[in-house]
């Protein structure tokens, strides 16, 4: 089991009061040990182990495939480089939608053979029992309301999602189960304004304004490193794809003229 070091970590705790300070909080995903450590070297309050990596690591279309080995795998990739942020590891498809139990055990998975601080998992109202269980069993829970990719298939793609009624009494629904806080994804600004007004945990928005109490990016959207599709929400802060595939065209006509390995890589 990975041992996470709490005392230097952002906790769980610090996390939820951060909004009643009204500091916001930067949250991005990641997916193993080199990225996790930059991105806490940077400063960021949390990193997320998303089910994303199916689509941006795996390369499927939808993060349905991934399971829970693998994300066990990855989050245990992501704690051994992470000093401060705190790390949540997201529950993928059918972990938790089908008891309490189910979601209980494996979530405690996560956070016992992985060293997640906290596990997120998707859905509102209807998963009400299932966040009080895991909360219960000493589990903390970060919500996911608005687009849930999970639900791809039902939601019929990757679309805003508008209702406004119904994500509200969603993210209420996943605060008064215990979640400490709650990722609101892909919802117009205003409704993203109103959920954090109704809510006391922060919500952390993707593609939900700038209202959200904290933000939260895919690490490939942000640093240019997914060719297949950039969602509109995402900022690329960083064109890393082509510096990646300029280095790796400059490396093979090196080697391919025969100037590189240098003099400075060879041993005498
Ligand atoms: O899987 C993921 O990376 C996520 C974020 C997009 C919030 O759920």
């Amino acid at each position: 089991m990975s041992s996470v070091d709490v005392s230097r970590s952002v906790t769980v705790p610090e996390f939820r009061a951060a909004k009643a300070r009204g500091a916001k909080l930067a949250v991005v995903t990641a997916y193993d040990y080199t990225s996790a450590k930059l991105c806490d070297a940077a400063g960021v309050d949390a990193i997320l182990v998303g089910d994303s990596l199916g689509m941006v690591v795996q390369g499927h279309p939808t993060s349905l495939p991934v399971t829970l080995d693998e994300m066990i795998y990855h989050t245990k990739c992501v704690v051994r480089g992470v000093k401060h942020a705190m790390v949540v590891a997201d529950m993928p498809f059918l972990t938790y939608q089908v008891s309490p139990r189910q979601a209980v055990k494996n979530a405690g998975r996560l956070l016992k053979e992985a060293g997640a601080h906290a596990v997120k998992l998707e859905g509102g109202v209807r998963m009400r029992a299932t966040v009080k269980a895991c909360i219960d069993a000493g589990i903390p829970v970060m919500g996911h309301v608005g687009l849930t990719p999970q639900a791809v298939h039902q939601l019929g793609g990757f679309k805003v999602q508008r209702d406004g009624v119904a994500l509200l009494a969603d993210a209420i629904a996943v605060e008064e189960a215990g979640a400490f806080s709650v990722v609101v994804e892909s919802v117009p600004a205003a409704i993203g304004a109103e959920i954090t007004a109704a809510v006391k945990i922060p919500t952390i928005g993707i593609g939900a304004g700038v209202n959200c109490d904290g933000q939260v990016l895919v690490f490939h959207d942000m640093m240019g490193l997914f060719p297949d599709f950039k969602p509109k929400f995402a900022k690329r802060y960083v064109d890393l794809g082509t510096a990646v595939k300029q280095a790796v065209e400059t490396y093979c006509k090196e080697v391919r003229e025969g100037s590189f390995p240098a003099a400075e890589h060879s041993f005498r």
